[in-house]
């Protein structure tokens, strides 16, 4: 017997690098990019219900489309659809990380409500088949569902082991600014990068940041030419002290910045915050795996 609500973390997803080494003839770009996990979350919780119903708080809430656009409704219709369901869910999506933003809060919350309902519904299907209908609701869904840090190819499908990274401390700053994925893409130009997975492990933060150098992010120019202000976020994590690496995430515009240890991120967030009093700044942690996040409080 299951209690309820069920509670599901939903962490965000960090790009540590991110090359895009070509296109398809579909226009979608195939990627090369090492993927890990935060220790900042949206929580997904989960009731039976007669119907899927679906209520959003959290202090991001109101940025989110109407109820059609929401990826949770998508995952849990599509599941239903697919499974032959005909049990309902109330879910309530608390929205703590910022909309559209690089880290893959959507896709997160997506895979969140799969697990949950998996549960809750008692469905079972071919690992297979969870990945197929994960790529259909977007392409960053799948290591979103698998939940331990990957190196992602393809356009997100195809996911391969990563070693276990360091927990290292981290700070994530959302410059307030929204730059929709499919016009970042449309605006990076020039050569294709090529895949350059890590050559060996990276035990501690400075390993990892010191492998992460000479690898970046393929769609930062293009996402600060349409916004300047994420290039000042990655300019300032990168002057903090303490601060071993500062990137853009994914298609941004959040950019992360790794740190030598929590007081140092502590004291990015207290000076940054005070720059720039508008702009969302955490300190949290860089996770090798979703396990063992608890879904009830975020870890800072
Ligand atoms: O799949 P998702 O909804 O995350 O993608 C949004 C848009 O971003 C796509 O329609 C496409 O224009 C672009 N995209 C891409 N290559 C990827 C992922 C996304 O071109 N690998």
């Amino acid at each position: 017997m299951t209690d309820h609500p069920l509670a599901i973390a939903a962490p965000a997803k960090i790009n540590l690098y991110l090359h895009v080494v070509g296109q398809r003839d579909d226009g979608y770009h195939e990627l090369d990019s090492l993927i890990a996990f935060a220790g900042i979350h949206d929580t997904i919780s989960l009731e039976p219900a007669a119907a899927v119903e679906l209520t959003v708080g959290g202090p991001f809430a109101d940025a989110l489309d109407g109820e059609g656009e929401n990826l949770v409704l998508d995952a849990a219709r599509s599941l239903a659809a697919r499974c032959g369901v005909e049990a309902g869910a109330r879910i309530h999506l608390e929205k703590r990380l910022p909309v559209a933003s690089g880290i893959g809060g959507g896709s997160a919350d997506a895979a969140a409500t799969l697990k949950g309902l998996r549960q809750l519904w008692e469905v079972a299907m071919p690992e297979a088949a969870w990945a197929e209908l994960a790529l259909d609701l977007g392409a960053d869904v799948p290591i979103c569902l698998h939940g331990r840090a990957a190196y992602i190819g393809g356009i997100g499908e195809r996911i391969d082991a990563a070693p276990n990274l360091p927990a290292t401390a981290m700070v994530l700053i959302n410059p307030g600014v929204a730059v929709p994925t499919p016009a970042v893409f449309k605006r990076r130009s020039g050569p294709f990068g090529r895949p350059d997975r890590l050559g060996s492990e990276a035990p501690t933060s400075i390993d990892l940041a010191t492998a992460l150098a000479s690898r970046g992010n393929d769609l930062f120019d293009a996402a600060r030419a349409l916004e300047p202000v994420i290039g000042e976020a990655v300019d300032r994590l990168a002057a903090a002290g303490g601060c071993l690496l500062a990137r853009m995430s994914g298609s941004g515009a959040t950019c992360f910045g790794l740190f030598a240890d929590r007081e140092s991120a502590a004291a990015a967030v207290a000076v940054i915050t005070g720059e720039r009093p508008g702009w969302w700044i955490v300190a949290t942690e860089l996770l090798s795996t979703t396990e063992g996040h608890s879904a009830e409080t975020a870890r800072y």
